[in-house]
C-alpha cells in the first residue's frame, strides 16, 4: 500500500515531456515511454498537468471539456495505457482538477451566453456601475480588472485569472455535483489522486471592492471553502487509502492548512502553499528584481513544518513547478557551484516532513532559458506582465531582465533528455523554445555519471523509503538565524537525522548545535564529508547525518543532547 507520507511525487508538464508524435508538442505516449526512466528515479505517484480539450490559453489550465483528452495529448487509450504501464512499476497518475474555474469555451459558459439560466447559474455574473465600471475593483492575478463585460447581457462575468477562464459559481449545488461527476470519472478510468488546483479560492465572500487591495482576502480561504471540499472528498474518494489528494492553496494561511490538510479534518491530504516562494517578490508583487531573503525563507519554510506538525497536518514540500522560475537558477548557482548548488537544494527539500515534490527537469539541475526576445515566450501572464510593465513606463531592457527571472516559461522549455539541438524531446519544432545548454545538461549524461544531481535525487528519494525517520520524523530548526546555513534535525522513535546546508558559495565553519558523536552520513555533496559537531562547509555544502536510536552513545532509545543555540 502507498503510503504519502513515504511517497514521492514527481511532477510532468505532459506539454514539454517527450514527443512521441513529432508534432512538437509533448503527450501521454510520450510519458509512457518514459515510465521506465521514471521507476528507476524511486518516484511513486506522477501528477500530470492538464491535458483535456483546452483552447490552451493558459496551457491547458482553461478547460472546456473535463472529461476528454485534447488529441494533441493523445486519446483514452493512450490515458488507459499509461496507467496500466505505470501500475506495472509501481507508480500511480495523478491528475489535475482545475475546478475554479472553465474555459469560455466550454459548453456550459457557451450555454450561459446563449441565455440558458440553469447554465448562467454556473458562473458568476454581476452588474456594474452605471458608468460603464466593473462591479469592483479586484484585479486578476494575470493583470488588469477581474471582470469581463458581455454586452449582450449587459453584465460582467467574473475571471480571477485570464478573461477566458470564467470562475465557476460554487454556491449552485448544481455545479458541485457537476464537479464531483468530473472526479469519479477519472477514478474509473485508473487515476489514483488529484491535484486540485487554486481550490481555496473556490468560495467567494462579499463582492466589495478593496480599497488599496486587489480583492484577493474576499476570495482567499472564503467562508465555504472547508465545507465544500469537506464535500466533494465525501462524496468520491472518501476515506479510500488508495488516492492522494493535494491542493494547490493561493495566497493562503496556515490556520486554514492546518484544516486542508489535518490528518482528521476529512479535507485533503496535503497543500502546496507558496510563501516561501515570495522571498524575492516585494509583498505579492512579483515582477520586480530584488535578491531573495535568506532569513525569511528560512521562516517561512520552518514555521511552516512545526506549525504544520504540531496541528498533524501535512505539507507537499517543493521548489519548482510549472508557474515557477528553476530552483538552482532562482536560489543556487548557476556557474561553477552548479552541481553542488542543485544537490544542496534538493536535500533541503527531501528531508522536510512532507511529500516531496520533484518537477521535470529538477533532478538534472535545469536551468532558467534565458529567452531574449517577447517571441520566445508562450504564456500569458509573462506576456501581460510584460506590456503592463512597459505601460509603466519601463525600458524594454528592464522588463526583459524581470521576465528572465519570473516568468513562468523559465520551467517550460523541453525537458532535457540528451544533448541533442532539441534535447531528444522532439524530432519536431518544439512549442517553446529548449534551453541551448542541453548540450551539457541532460538525462544522458548524467544517467552515467556516479556522481550526477541526478544520482543525487535518486539516493535521496531511497533515503525516504529506507529511513522512517525522513518520512514520519517530527522538526527541529537548527541554528534558525545563522546567515548562510540552512540545518534542521529530525527524530523519531530514537533515529535522529541532522540536515547541514551552506546555501552560499562562500565556504562557512559552523558548529552544530547538536552533539554529533555517534552520527554517520547518509548522504553529502562533497565526498569523504564526516561528522564533527563543527563543520566546515564548502560552497553549497550539503550533510544528511543519522544516528539510529541503538548507536545514540548517551541517550539510547532518547532525544540526543543539544547544545545550546548560538548567538
Ligand atoms: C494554478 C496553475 C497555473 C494556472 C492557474 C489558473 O496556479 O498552477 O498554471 O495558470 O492556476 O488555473
Amino acid at each position: 500500500m502507498f503510503d504519502f507520507r513515504k511517497s514521492v511525487v514527481y511532477q510532468v508538464y505532459p506539454k514539454s515531456f517527450c514527443d512521441s508524435d513529432a508534432d512538437g508538442l509533448g503527450d501521454l505516449a510520450g510519458v509512457t515511454a518514459k515510465l521506465d526512466y521514471l521507476a528507476w528515479l524511486g518516484v511513486d505517484y506522477l501528477w500530470l498537468n492538464p491535458f483535456f480539450v483546452s483552447p490552451q490559453r493558459d496551457n491547458g489550465y482553461d478547460i472546456a471539456d473535463y472529461r476528454a483528452i485534447d488529441p494533441r495529448f493523445g486519446t483514452m487509450a493512450d490515458f488507459q495505457a499509461l496507467c496500466r504501464e505505470a501500475g506495472k512499476r509501481n507508480i500511480r497518475i495523478m491528475l489535475d482538477m482545475v475546478f475554479n474555474h472553465t474555459s469560455t469555451a466550454h459548453e456550459w459558459f457557451q450555454k450561459a451566453l446563449a441565455g440558458d439560466p440553469v447554465y448562467e447559474d454556473y458562473y458568476i455574473w454581476r452588474e456594474g456601475g452605471p458608468d460603464g465600471t466593473p462591479p469592483n475593483n479586484w484585479q486578476s492575478k494575470f493583470g488588469g480588472s477581474a471582470w469581463a463585460y458581455v454586452p449582450e447581457k449587459g453584465k460582467w462575468y467574473l475571471h480571477l485569472f485570464d478573461r477566458t477562464q470564467a470562475d465557476l459559481n460554487w454556491e449552485n449545488p448544481r455545479v458541485r455535483a457537476e464537479l464531483r461527476d468530473v472526479v469519479r470519472f477519472w477514478m474509473d478510468q485508473g487515476a489514483k489522486g488529484f491535484r486540485f488546483d487554486v481550490v481555496n479560492l473556490i468560495s467567494k465572500g462579499s463582492y466589495e471592492s478593496d480599497g488599496q487591495g486587489d480583492g484577493r482576502r474576499f476570495y482567499t480561504d472564503g467562508p465555504r471553502v472547508h465545507e465544500f471540499l469537506h464535500e466533494l472528498r465525501q462524496s468520491t474518494f472518501g476515506d479510500d487509502p488508495e488516492f492522494v489528494t493535494v491542493g494547490e492553496m493561493s495566497s493562503t494561511t496556515m490556520e486554514h492548512c492546518y484544516r486542508y490538510a489535518g490528518a482528521d479534518t476529512g479535507e485533503l491530504n496535503m497543500v502546496f502553499s507558496f510563501h516561501h516562494l515570495k522571498v524575492d517578490f516585494v509583498g505579492n508583487e512579483k515582477w520586480v528584481l530584488v535578491p531573495f531573503d535568506f532569513q525569511q525563507l528560512k521562516d517561512i519554510l520552518f514555521s511552516w513544518q512545526t506549525g504544520m506538525s504540531s496541528h498533524n497536518a501535512w505539507n507537499a514540500v517543493f521548489w519548482c513547478n510549472h508557474d515557477q522560475p528553476r530552483v538552482v537558477s532562482r536560489f543556487g548557482d548557476e556557474g561553477e557551484s552548479w552541481a553542488q548548488s542543485a544537490k544542496m537544494l534538493g536535500t533541503v527539500i527531501h528531508c522536510l516532513r512532507g511529500t516531496p515534490y520533484l518537477y521535470q527537469g529538477e533532478e538534472i539541475g535545469m536551468t532558467n532559458p534565458g529567452f531574449t526576445s517577447l517571441g520566445q515566450y508562450r504564456d500569458v501572464e509573462s506576456i501581460n506582465h510584460f506590456h503592463i510593465l512597459r505601460d509603466r513606463g519601463l525600458h524594454e531592457d528592464s522588463a526583459y531582465a524581470i521576465l528572465r527571472v519570473h516568468s513562468r516559461d523559465n520551467s517550460r522549455t523541453p525537458m532535457q533528455w540528451d544533448a541533442t539541438g532539441k534535447a531528444g524531446f522532439t524530432t519536431g519544432t518544439p512549442w517553446i523554445g529548449v534551453t541551448p545548454n542541453c548540450d551539457r545538461i541532460n538525462v544522458a549524461s548524467q544517467l552515467d555519471d556516479p556522481d550526477s544531481i541526478l544520482r543525487h535525487y535518486k539516493a535521496l528519494i531511497a533515503l525516504r523509503k529506507r529511513y522512517d525517520v525522513v518520512a514520519y520524523g517530527d522538526f527541529q530548526p537548527l541554528d534558525p538565524r545563522h546567515p548562510s546555513v540552512l540545518a534542521y534535525q529530525r527524530q523519531h522513535q530514537g533515529d535522529t537525522l541532522v540536515v547541514v546546508n551552506n546555501f552560499y558559495r562562500k565556504p562557512v565553519q559552523w558548529t552544530c548545535p547538536v552533539d554529533l558523536t555517534g552520527f554517520t552520513c547518509l548522504l553529502s555533496n562533497y565526498p569523504g564529508s564526516t561528522p564533527q559537531t563543527t563543520l566546515q562547509l564548502p560552497p553549497y555544502a550539503s550533510l544528511v547525518l543519522y544516528r539510529s536510536a541503538g548507536a545514540s552513545p548517551r541517550t539510547p532509545g532518547g532525544a540526543p543532547p543539544l547544545h545550546p543555540a548560538r548567538g
